[in-house]
Parts: structure tokens; C-alpha cells; sequence
């Protein structure tokens, strides 16, 4: 099982951005964790993080013939990236959306989601262990 996961944009300043919300675990030690249990499961995993809409768009297209299922924070892209979107629903492997904050709590804009209409599931607000639930999905 190989298992793809993609950070969006400001996700590369886990630790040092708004640690209130999303912690202080950095990017580095988050994508630690989730390769560790993904070695636990035996899953081989690969990591992806790019503040570029286009380049999430890239790897999701490289993605469909490499990988049996990806795991996406599509960070702000979430609430407005129709292009993105797009790219999911032209893949024919499972996505799960992630959030590392609970985005119905926090403000409206964040409420609304435009990928998650086309996604396999949606976790969020478990902090870094909404990844490790998405990867126990690929059991
Ligand atoms: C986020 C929530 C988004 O609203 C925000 O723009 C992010 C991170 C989360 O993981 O909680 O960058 O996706």
C-alpha cells in the first residue's frame, strides 16, 4: 500500500505558526510520525508540500498511477480551490481530506470545504492525529 501525503499552503510553519491552533509539533516531526505508523501498518508513504496551487494540482496528477490512496490538507485551498478540486475528482484513488483543527469551530469562511463533496472522507480537528486516523483507513 502506498500512500501519498500532501500539505498545502503554511503547513511547512507547523511548530512556529499560530502553535495556539495547529501546535508545536513541526512539519518535519509531524511527517515523522505519520511515516513511523506508516511502517507500523506496513504502508510505504511519501510526503508532499507546496504552497503553489499548480504544483498540488502536479503531484495529485503524478499521484493516480503511483499511489493506492493520498491523504490531502489542502490548507486555505480547501475553502476556494475549484482547480484543485478538479484534480481530485479526475483521479480514480481514494482521497481523505484532513484538517489538523476542528475548521467548523474557527471562522466561517473556514466552514465550507469544496473538496470535501468528492473526497472519500473528511477528518478533523484531532490535530496531527487526524493524519494517523486517515492512515488507518488504508488498512
Ligand atoms: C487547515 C485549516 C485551514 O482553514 C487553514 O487555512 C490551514 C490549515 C487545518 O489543518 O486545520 O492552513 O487546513
Amino acid at each position: 500500500m502506498k500512500i501519498l501525503i500532501i500539505n498545502g499552503p503554511n503547513l511547512n510553519l507547523l511548530g512556529e505558526r499560530e502553535p495556539g491552533i495547529y501546535g508545536e509539533d513541526t512539519y518535519e516531526s509531524l511527517c515523522a510520525e505519520i511515516r513511523q505508523r506508516g511502517d507500523e501498518l506496513g504502508f510505504e508513504t511519501e510526503f508532499f508540500q507546496s504552497n503553489h496551487e499548480g504544483a498540488i494540482i502536479d503531484a495529485l496528477h503524478d499521484a493516480r498511477t503511483k499511489f493506492d490512496g493520498i491523504i490531502i490538507n489542502a490548507g486555505a485551498f480547501t475553502h476556494y480551490s475549484y482547480a484543485i478540486r478538479d484534480a481530485i475528482a479526475a483521479i480514480h484513488i481514494p482521497v481523505i481530506e484532513v484538517h489538523i483543527s476542528n475548521v467548523h469551530k474557527r471562522e466561517e469562511f473556514r466552514h465550507h470545504s469544496v473538496i470535501s463533496p468528492i473526497c472519500t472522507g473528511v477528518i478533523a480537528g484531532l490535530g496531527k492525529k487526524s493524519y494517523l486516523c486517515a492512515l488507518e483507513y488504508f488498512r
